[in-house]
């Protein structure tokens, strides 16, 4: 059976630069190898004029409007698996991610209160299996505030998803990282990589 995976980046490095698409990148090679008939679909957000605007009291009653939400749910229902990369900044996931995130998560169109016990909801996206990989300069735990691949994680079971365990990078603003490619730094965590997608 194939699948069609959408592979949504948040990064605003440079992608030669960028080590969350380096792991993205590894992660994609590993799995390709495993899937060859798997349809793979590629969102960088830096392209879509949707995850460029931010919720606002100006723009609250035209926000989620058919090209900038309902058609991007259409493509997250469209979809058996999602791959999604964000970089830590600020303590959180990139604008570009929150933006993308503010736009899809609609009620009653990826969750649901109906029938819900106090404080959860119903998800809709239940279609889903999602990776998530994450990067950060700081070495892993340094700020447990700002757990970007937590909160991540936490919003696609919100929505119903099969979560996998999050693949974090961290640290590399710091020795041995820093000095590393891209490339090379995904390959330090090559056997976490490789062991999540076989089990993908
Ligand atoms: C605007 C900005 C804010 C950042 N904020 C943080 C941060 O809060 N904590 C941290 O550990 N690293 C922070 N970083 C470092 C990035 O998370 C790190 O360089 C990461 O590897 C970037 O991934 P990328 O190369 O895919 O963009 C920040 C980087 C940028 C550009």
């Amino acid at each position: 059976m194939s699948n069609k995976v959408l592979v949504i980046s948040g990064t605003v490095t440079a992608p030669e630069k960028s080590y969350s698409i380096g792991v993205v990148n590894l992660f994609l090679e590993h799995y390709t190898k495993l899937n060859p008939n798997d349809e793979i679909i590629h969102l960088d957000l830096n392209n879509e004029p949707m995850a460029q605007k931010t919720l606002t009291r100006d723009n609250f009653s035209t926000f989620f409007n058919e090209k900038d939400s309902l058609e991007y749910i259409k493509q997250l229902k469209s979809v058996d698996k999602v791959i999604i990369s964000s970089p830590m900044n600020n303590f959180a996931v990139s604008g570009l991610i929150k933006n993308y995130l503010d736009h899809v998560l609609l009620a009653d169109q990826t969750f649901s209160y109906k029938y819900s016990k106090k404080g959860d909801a119903i998800g809709l996206l239940d279609n889903l299996k999602v990776q998530i990989i994450t990067t950060q300069g700081a070495p892993k735990g340094w700020y447990p505030f700002g757990d970007h691949s937590a909160f991540l994680k936490g919003t696609f079971e919100f929505v119903g998803a099969d979560v996998k365990e999050p693949i974090l990078l961290a640290g590399t603003k710091v020795a041995p990282l820093s000095g590393q490619t891209p490339i090379e730094a995904a390959k330090s965590i090559e056997d976490v990589v490789v062991n999540a997608a076989q089990c993908f």
